[in-house]
């Protein structure tokens, strides 16, 4: 047995390996248990990191392909090594793993390979890859065990065919037709990089419009911008069944009341992901779930377990690595006798399609659902020098406001560099600002930046360039 922690982490992921290093930061002995070989949970090893690695690649495929010659260069044929893309993608994948475990020897963590357990107050089980059981012993315990692929009960995975995310990020060659079920985040990022590499993508989508959560007049423009990418999207098409045959699997969908078929030769099924808990011994230990088997948590993540904490995929909010980190950071410091909280409302997201589009705050929708009187900003990417420069020009950034008070609800952008542009507007709802704030605060010329100040101007007063 091994006691005397201050904080026991079960998963190695973005929540649970950034809560061990910050409570370590902060004078506590931590250990993390991790069943993977690799630390960095789904994030490092089979999501977040390759998937973007795969999306950098075939972008620049795709840029030397069709996009280089507006630039004035001549290439010969451009050609795909698949293997070669794919063995960079694991190569970024295990620098980023092994960098995580100098970090928790770094901080002087204990980490522990193996499967983790609840058992009893403030003891964890690890059984370890050789089958051998070790107890840990904490004043806290964190789950933060994350999710895994919500399977359809009429389109079971089978590791090859009808494949989860998991497997479309290391097809050994490029299908001829991808059918993504599901028009979500998985679905328009990993159907954006086996298009861009040759592949005919269908998406089949239940709802009437892809990307649920986003505001609806980005989300149509980013389905605009796929379709002309080559990708076809069926909305309002529910997927029912399938039949297997020696080359590929038929799908079977119910559009508008009729049945039709989908044949392709490899299915990603990509419709949601859930908490992952199974062997954690939360009924024994007597953990509560919500009806969707989210842990239950207090506003200090505590579960109804004294003592036993969770965070992230787990339990309720968006699934994404950072909010898992923020969750983890807030554990952490809170042991260490700290009031950290996590402001919701100001999470990003971000889809990497190209363009990209990411998100803080309230789409329109909600705001209008809201019935307060707001302004609207727009900017395009059009006019914007830099984007021009770059040959990005497609896309735009929308600002929403508080229409008495000015105050920043939403801000969404759809364009290059989307993912880093939103930290300006993520730092300037975190502290409240209006859009005169951003308006008023100098922007670098001449950099894509401009579009989120001139959208900023757009909603106060009026932009400069459009
Ligand atoms: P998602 O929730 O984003 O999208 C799933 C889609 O599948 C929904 O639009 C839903 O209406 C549709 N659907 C459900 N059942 C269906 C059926 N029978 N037929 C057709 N369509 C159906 O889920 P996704 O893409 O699997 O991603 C899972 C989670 O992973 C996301 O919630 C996201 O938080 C996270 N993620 C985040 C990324 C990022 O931050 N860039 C990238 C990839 C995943």
């Amino acid at each position: 047995m091994a006691g005397g922690y201050d904080l026991v982490v079960i998963g190695g992921g973005p929540g649970g390996y950034v809560a061990a290093i910050r409570a370590a930061q902060l004078g506590l002995k931590a250990a993390c248990v991790e069943k993977r070989a690799a630390l960095g949970g789904t994030c490092l090893n089979v999501g977040c990191i390759p998937s973007k690695a795969l999306l950098d690649s075939s972008e620049l495929y795709q840029l030397a392909r069709s996009r280089f010659g507006r630039h004035g260069i001549r290439v010969g044929e451009v050609g795909l090594d698949l293997p070669a893309m794919l063995r960079r993608k694991d190569e970024v994948v295990k620098g980023l793993t092994d960098g995580i475990a100098h970090l928790l020897k770094k901080n002087r963590i204990t980490s522990v390979q193996g499967t983790g357990r609840l058992e009893g107050p403030g003891k964890v089980s690890v059984t370890g890859p050789d089958g051998k059981t070790t107890t840990l012993e904490g004043r806290a315990l964190l789950l933060a065990t994350g999710s895994e692929p919500t399977p359809l009960p009429f389109l079971p995975f089978d590791g090859e065919h009808v494949v989860s995310s998991t497997e479309a990020l290391a097809f050994p060659k490029v299908p001829e037709h991808l059918i993504v079920v599901g028009g979500g985040y998985i679905g328009l990022e990993l159907g954006s990089v086996w298009a861009r590499l040759g592949a005919k993508v269908t998406v089949l989508e239940f709802l009437p419009r892809i990307l649920a959560l986003s505001d609806v007049e980005l989300a149509g423009m980013v389905q605009k911008a796929l379709q002309k990418q080559g990708l076809t999207f069926h909305l309002e098409t529910k997927v029912t069944g399938h039949a297997r045959e020696d080359d590929g699997v038929t799908v079977r969908a119910e559009a508008h009341g009729k049945e039709q078929t989908f044949r392709g030769d490899r299915v990603l099924v990509a419709v949601g992901r859930r908490p992952y808990s199974e062997g954690l011994g939360l009924a024994e230990a007597g953990v509560a779930l919500d009806r969707g088997g989210r842990v239950v948590v207090d506003e200090a993540f505590q579960t109804s377990v004294p003592g036993v904490y969770a965070i992230g995929d787990l339990i309720a909010g968006p699934m994404l690595a950072h909010k898992a980190s923020e969750e983890g950071i807030a554990v952490a410091e809170r042991l260490a006798g700290q009031k950290t909280h996590v402001n919701y409302a100001t999470i990003p997201s971000v889809i990497y399609t190209h363009p990209e589009l990411a998100s803080v705050g309230l789409t329109e929708e909600q705001v209008k659902a809201d019935g307060r009187a707001y302004r609207v900003g727009k900017f395009p990417f059009g006019a914007s020098g830099r984007a021009r420069c770059l040959d990005e020009a497609e896309g735009v950034v929308k600002v929403l406001t508080d229409a008495r008070t000015d105050r920043i609800l939403g801000v969404h952008i759809l364009g290059p560099r989307a993912s880093d542009l939103i930290a300006e507007c993520v730092l300037a709802m975190e502290y409240a600002a209006s859009a005169e704030d951003i308006a008023r605060t100098c922007h670098a010329h001449p950099t894509l930046s401009e579009a989120v100040g001139e959208a900023a101007r757009a909603a106060w007063s009026a932009a400069l360039h459009s």
